[in-house]
């Protein structure tokens, strides 16, 4: 429907407002897109400043796919065009229309694009981000092996929305391409806990 492609076009121009990128700006601290892993996400702002601006750009990244979701769904949207909102937030985060389509890898996007029509899924999923990065420090590896599992949960939990959480799923892998061979190498960097400096 009409509805459906105008919420798809804000969802992207929403998902486009790199949260990293402006979070660093006001607090005053290297372009994270310059820094770290050089990835606009919460995970190399805390590289960079610490908890406070990093969890500030956590909840902005989780807000741009929430909000659009929801509204969607408070719109009466179908469960394929609400998936089809949740990507194109995603989208707008991972090729930002203000930033040289230069953005980040969607993880905290697409959770929060979840909780609207499948909270139960969305918690399980970060769940699953908290395990494997208490095992592992990698932020990398969490957010890949929660995602893979994405389609899974969504299967079993919420089958209407396997195909979108399989198409998100694909795309934040091919996201981490770079993360993938670091991590094959061995020289994805973990957090160290007490040790930010060198993370
Ligand atoms: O959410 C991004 C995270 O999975 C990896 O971030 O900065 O280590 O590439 P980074």
């Amino acid at each position: 429907s009409a509805l459906a492609v105008l919420m798809i076009v804000l969802a992207y121009l929403l998902g486009s407002i790199s949260s990293a990128i402006l979070i660093c700006k006001a607090f005053r601290l290297d372009d994270p897109r310059l820094r770290g892993s050089g990835n606009p996400g919460a995970t190399n702002v805390y590289r960079l400043g610490g908890p406070v601006p990093a969890g500030l750009t956590l909840l902005g990244d989780v807000l741009k796919g929430m909000i659009p979701v929801w509204a969607a769904y408070f719109f009466g949207l179908t469960p394929i065009e609400l998936g089809l909102v949740a990507i194109a937030a995603c989208l707008g985060h991972i090729y930002p229309l203000y930033f040289k389509f230069q953005g980040g890898k969607a993880v905290a996007t697409a959770l929060g694009a979840m909780f609207p029509v499948a909270s139960e899924m969305a918690v399980l999923l970060i769940m699953t981000w908290i395990l494997v990065f208490w095992v592992s420090r990698v932020s990398s590896l969490a957010a890949l092996i929660t995602v893979a599992l994405a389609p899974l949960y969504a299967f079993l939990i919420k089958p209407q929305y396997t195909i979108p959480a399989f198409m998100l799923a694909v795309l934040i892998i091919w996201r981490h391409r770079t993360n993938i061979v670091r991590l094959w190498n061995g020289t994805e960097v973990a957090f160290r806990p007490g040790k930010r400096k060198n993370n």
